[in-house]
């Protein structure tokens, strides 16, 4: 009696929940046939979708790795220069064609100048990020942005990021073996702070680090993940549930910061220094425009500030950090590369009195070939995302409209043995001079190419050249037991990265 009761009650509060579940499958399938259309329409070569809502996507495709899943549309679109493909119920665009990657990325720039990601600017402090801008507004700041990327800039940071590698070594010698994705995590922390903002974040020598802290916050769990998700295939979800960039206290955070560095800087009379974040106060200072919308257009202001100061620390320390993992990975794993690689790194210091510069760097060219090679091996944001703005042709005839979305698999191409033979071979080789000059600008895409490329690609490589170079030249490196050979890369999250820690052994040398 006691039981059925329960049963009963149980099956009543479902009823609601089962007629809500269905009717959100129903809209999606009206949602989605409509979409189905599209690429037929358009007179572009299509996947056929094979379920309501699904689009291209199987259901056992889903436990795929991110990475396999890209690897299965663009080889499902084989023999071909591109193809429509329903990412759930949103027609997007793959592109293989080399060709047609440089036209898209570079020459027809002007019809793909977004990337489509989605914000809420009214509720999110962080929204005016250069990553989220869009349209104009990304046209109107980008170029001031990037101006405290110029090589002259860049030059002068070397002494303070060799100074942080000698705190890094330091830091070393108390150990036996180490985490290299959190010993080159704490690194390019205290770099990106330090050359960008003039912040000591003290990554690497104080265990208790606040920016180590709020760093591990950004990315950890799934809050970046899900916000582009949800923000690119259901922009009006994102804005009802007022989605944010980051966590709230991971907001908080960098509004703070900022609000201490302003104040700072103010009492330092603001002409001392001549960095990233100084940029960002001129732009403050002199009313930049940074959106332009049917709300009227708005002027850089202290979020914005906040915003991007989120955003390329975010985006500065995650990305480096991991590929400096991957070649310590890579260096501990083949000791023949590591000797020809010390060998090169001390005969260069030597010469240069054992001091750090650009002129000494750009004799490494073993070592550029090593950065190279993992950015190839290891293309972190897997996919180039762009959203078409002004109508384009296709060669073939298909017509782009405006507002569709354009993915071009990096990921994929770096591991397509018709441009990289044995592609899971790391091989520096595939890098010199000679291969180099034979290759497709649209095969390599670590960093993208054109107008939107990584505005930090240099800083990013001379980052990891003095990282790289300090450390091999005092240490021999060797994988411990428990580091998986060869590496799995986690399946899920934003950027590509290793599954398991990578433990590495060291010996002095
Ligand atoms: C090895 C390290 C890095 C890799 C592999 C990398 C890769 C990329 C890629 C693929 C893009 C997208 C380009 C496109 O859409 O065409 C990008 C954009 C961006 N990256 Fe990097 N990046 C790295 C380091 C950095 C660093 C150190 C910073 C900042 C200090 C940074 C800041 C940015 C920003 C702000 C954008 C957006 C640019 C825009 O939309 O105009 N990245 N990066
Ligand atoms: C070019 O790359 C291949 C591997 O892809 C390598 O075997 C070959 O030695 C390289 N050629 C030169 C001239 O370095
Ligand atoms: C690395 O160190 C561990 C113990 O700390 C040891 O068991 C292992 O043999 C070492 N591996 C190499 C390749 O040196």
């Amino acid at each position: 009696m006691c039981k059925e009761q329960w049963l009963f009650d149980s099956v009543l509060w479902l009823l609601p929940v089962i007629t809500l579940i269905t009717g959100i499958i129903t809209l999606f399938y009206f949602l989605g046939t409509k979409n189905y259309n599209y690429w037929t329409k358009h007179g572009v070569f299509s996947n056929t979708p094979r379920w309501p809502f699904l689009g291209n996507l199987r259901i056992s495709d889903l436990p795929k790795s991110n990475r396999d899943l890209i690897k299965g549309i663009y080889d499902s679109f084989e023999g071909r220069g591109c193809g429509g493909f329903y990412f759930l119920t949103k027609p997007v665009l793959v592109v293989r064609d080399p060709d047609l990657i440089v036209s898209i990325l570079v020459s027809d720039f002007t019809h793909f100048s977004s990337r489509g990601f989605h914000s809420n600017e009214q509720h999110d402090p962080l929204s005016k990020n250069l990553i989220h801008l869009d349209g104009p507004p990304w046209k109107q700041v980008r170029p001031k942005m990037t101006a405290a990327f110029g090589i002259n800039k860049l030059r002068t940071m070397i002494s303070d990021m060799d100074n942080f590698a000698a705190k890094t070594l330091e830091q070393m010698s108390k150990h036996s073996n180490i985490n290299a994705e959190d010993l080159s995590d704490k690194f390019m922390i205290d770099v990106v702070s330090s050359c960008l903002f003039g912040i000591n974040s003290e990554a690497i020598e104080n265990p208790e680090s606040a920016f180590y802290e709020v760093a591990k916050q950004i990315f950890d769990g799934y809050h970046f993940l899900v916000h582009v998700f949800v923000g690119y295939m259901f922009p009006a979800v994102h804005t009802l549930a007022r989605m944010t960039v980051a966590r709230s206290q991971v907001t908080h955070f960098f509004k703070k910061v900022t609000n201490e560095n302003l104040h700072l800087r103010k009492s330092e009379g603001f002409s001392q220094r001549k960095d990233f974040f100084q940029t960002l106060v001129s732009m403050k200072e002199t009313q930049e425009i940074c959106k332009e919308d049917n709300g009227g257009s708005k002027v850089c202001d202290e979020d914005f500030i906040a915003a991007n100061l989120f955003m390329f620390f975010s985006a500065g320390f995650d990305s480096s950090g991991k590929i400096g993992a991957f070649i310590i990975y890579e260096l501990a794993a083949n000791k023949e590369m590591q000797t020809t690689l010390r060998d090169e790194v001390l005969r260069v210091l030597e010469k240069y009195d054992d001091k750090m510069s650009f002129e000494a760097l750009q004799e490494m060219t073993y070592l550029e070939k090593i950065v190279a090679e993992a950015n190839r091996k290891y293309p972190i944001l897997m996919v180039i995302f762009r959203k078409c703005e002004k109508a384009y042709r296709l060669p073939d005839g298909g017509l782009i409209e405006p507002g569709i979305n354009v993915m071009i698999p990096s990921s994929a191409i770096h591991y397509d043995p018709k441009f990289y033979p044995d592609p899971e071979k790391f091989d520096p080789e595939r890098f010199s001079e000679e291969n180099k000059s034979q290759r497709h600008q649209g095969s390599y895409l670590p960093f993208g190419i054109g107008p939107r490329i990584c505005p930090a690609w240099q800083f990013a490589i001379l980052e990891l050249k003095v990282f790289v170079a300090r450390i091999v030249s005092k240490y021999e490196l060797d994988l411990h037991p428990s580091t998986a050979t060869p590496m799995r890369l986690h399946p899920r999250n934003f950027l590509l990265s290793p599954e398991s820690d990578i433990i590495v052994n060291l010996t002095k040398v």
